[in-house]
């Protein structure tokens, strides 16, 4: 049986580090991809130079030509721009929808089999887009995004009530920003209530830090995150080339469920061998389906500027 092919596109430090992840967890055959060929060339040598050292039988080849991404099994789309401290993932709406209009049209040609994971921002919009470029079904296509935000949760409760992270659920939904929406009547330590452990006063602290934690990575470092992101694509990756059937928060394309339609947001699914196999509906209490749906408003609003017909 032949190793999966993944194709990272783009090998900045989210793309790089995701295919360092991908690499150390030996889950396929990376090609990464940049229109900067000798920077992605450059970065996959790295990373080869310690497969002996680590024990990794993959390979990682780096490359300036689109054409390499054929036959993909898997596709991460990491390129773009970046946002600044000034700056909200929404700003980079018309640049980022260009380039991945782009992409899409690549892989459409070049790995019309493939899965699309998107991490570009502003992220839900850039999915809704790589879907229609891509007339692939949704459950090819999704976005890396609650997973991110649900491992910040998780961190910040860990914060302030230490337990090892195996005895921590959290719960993210809806857009990858500020609307998104930390389930707290959802996220258990060691299976008790986040409500029966942390006050109210923290629940909220938590719940806001996890909001302005991509923000914060920004004012501290001066450059968007990396290392989690990167993380989290793996988790999406292996539960889909390994068939777990691991259900995760990932931003795919609704219809009807939570009474939404037409929208991605961050829901937990079902990850396995055909991608989306199950996306999950949560008994939510009603001022998070509330601010689900006002969540998924704004996400909307968002991706109508990308006149997607
Ligand atoms: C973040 O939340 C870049 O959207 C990414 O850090």
């Amino acid at each position: 049986m032949s190793r999966p092919k993944i194709s990272i596109i783009g090998a900045g430090n989210v793309g790089a580090n995701t295919a360092l992840f991908l690499f150390l967890k030996d889950l396929g055959d990376i090609v990464l991809y940049d229109l900067k060929g000798d920077l992605a060339k450059g970065k996959a040598l790295d990373i080869m130079h310690l497969a002996s050292i680590w024990g990794t039988n993959s390979f990682v080849t780096g490359t300036g030509n689109i054409d390499d991404i054929a036959g993909s099994d898997l596709v991460v789309i990491t390129a773009g721009k970046r946002r600044t401290a000034d700056m909200t993932r929404d700003d980079l709406l018309s640049q980022n929808g260009e380039i991945i209009t782009k992409i899409v049209d690549n892989i459409q040609q070049k790995s019309p089999n493939s899965f699309i994971v998107v991490v570009t921002n502003p992220l839900d919009a850039m999915a809704h887009l790589a879907l229609e470029i891509s007339n692939f079904e949704p459950s090819r296509v999704m976005g890396m995004s609650g997973v991110l935000d649900a491992g910040r949760l998780a961190h910040f409760i860990r914060e302030k009530h230490r337990v090892a992270t195996e005895n921590i659920l959290t719960t993210v939904l809806g857009g990858h920003g500020d609307s998104m929406v930390p389930v707290s009547s959802n996220s258990f330590i060691g299976g008790r209530p986040l409500k029966h452990i942390l006050d109210p006063g923290e629940i909220e602290e938590v719940i806001e830090r996890t909001r302005k934690a991509g923000g914060e990575i920004i004012q501290l470092m001066g450059t968007s995150s990396m290392y989690a992101p990167a993380a989290a694509v793996w988790k999406m990756a292996q539960a889909i080339l390994h068939d777990e059937k691991t259900i995760l928060p990932c931003s795919v394309y609704l219809q009807g469920e939570y009474k939404l339609s037409d929208v991605f947001l961050s829901v937990p699914v079902l990850l396995g061998k055909t991608g989306v196999e199950e996306i999950i509906e949560l008994p939510l209490e009603k001022k998070e389906l509330k601010a689900l749906h006002k969540s998924a408003d704004e996400v909307k609003e968002l991706t109508r500027k990308l006149n997607i017909n």
